[in-house]
């Protein structure tokens, strides 16, 4: 018997398929462990990227339970961080958002064909980085009694993803450019507020997001200059025409700069968001 009758091909999955398998999926907790386990067999070469595939979207995505309810923004209460029940809502929509961008960032893997390699495991990444942060965030929920679904959430966070479905530059300048960034900058005051409040457990989980977050929005930048010196555009022109076709949120202060350094924004685009910073305390 030679060694070729004994050694079995190794079984391989794509990627990509796996990727969109696990938007699918609509129990949380599983759907954080499908993302945690497909990042670690693409880095092992169990699953395999396939650039040029192009894959058919089912209906109904992204899988999601029942619960939470999804309500309108303005319909949701804000509680004080004083009392546990106060601190629960806000770990619990802390918990939602990322829940959403473990679909963000499992969609970017699947949906678009023909990037280079890397931008597939890059993603990836981010997916298991996601449900990473989902399941610290429903850990500590569970310590007040509470978890993933008891309160409602507001229903916006994939909208930004189905406007983008037809131009990954535009997913890439406006998911984690602009929606992950601003992440950047609400994560600093919610931390001292927890903290203030003695909650030091929930505070030092909002110190692992962020230091990930940095990392989300750089493969963002990343992406997003590599596709705009493709297509011979302007990077910071091409996000400013990008925000205003799609209408995206418009940018509040106060900003992150140090955050945003160090997630690769330029400084003549960190110029134009401290002048916006000033002119919007100038105008009260
Ligand atoms: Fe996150
Ligand atoms: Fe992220």
């Amino acid at each position: 018997m030679s060694a070729a009758d004994t050694i079995r091909p190794v079984p391989f999955h794509c990627a990509r398929s796996d990727a969109l398998a696990v938007l699918a999926e609509r129990v949380p907790a599983v759907k954080a462990a499908g993302a945690r386990a497909l990042y670690a067999r693409a880095l092992e070469g169990a699953a395999v990227v396939s650039p040029q595939r192009v894959l058919d979207e089912p209906s109904g995505l992204p899988g999601r339970p029942e619960l939470p309810e999804l309500v309108e923004p303005r319909k949701l209460g804000r509680r004080g961080m004083q009392s546990p029940q106060g601190r629960a809502v806000l770990l619990h929509a802390l918990a939602h958002i990322e829940f959403n961008a473990i679909n963000l960032a499992l969609d970017a893997a699947w949906r678009f064909s023909g990037m280079p390699e890397a931008f597939y495991i890059d993603w990836l990444k981010v997916a298991s980085e996601e449900a990473h942060h989902f399941l610290l965030l429903s850990a500590r929920l569970a310590e007040f009694g509470h978890a993933y679904g008891d309160f409602p959430a507001h229903d916006g966070l994939w909208d930004m993803c189905e406007r983008t479905r037809g131009d990954v530059l535009a997913r890439m300048a406006l998911v984690p450019r602009t929606l992950e960034a601003r992440g950047l900058d609400a994560s600093p005051p919610i931390r001292a507020r927890l903290q203030q409040a003695g909650d030091d457990a929930s505070a030092a989980i909002l110190d692992v997001i962020l230091r990930d977050e940095i990392g989300h929005v750089l493969i963002g930048n990343r992406w997003f200059r590599y596709l705009c010196d493709l297509r011979g555009a302007d990077a910071h022109q091409t996000y400013l025409r990008l925000s205003d076709e799609y209408r995206a949120p418009k940018l509040r202060g106060p900003f992150n700069f140090e955050a945003r350094r160090d997630a690769g924004f330029e400084e003549e685009e960190l110029a134009a968001l401290a002048g916006l910073e000033t002119q919007q305390r100038a105008d009260g």
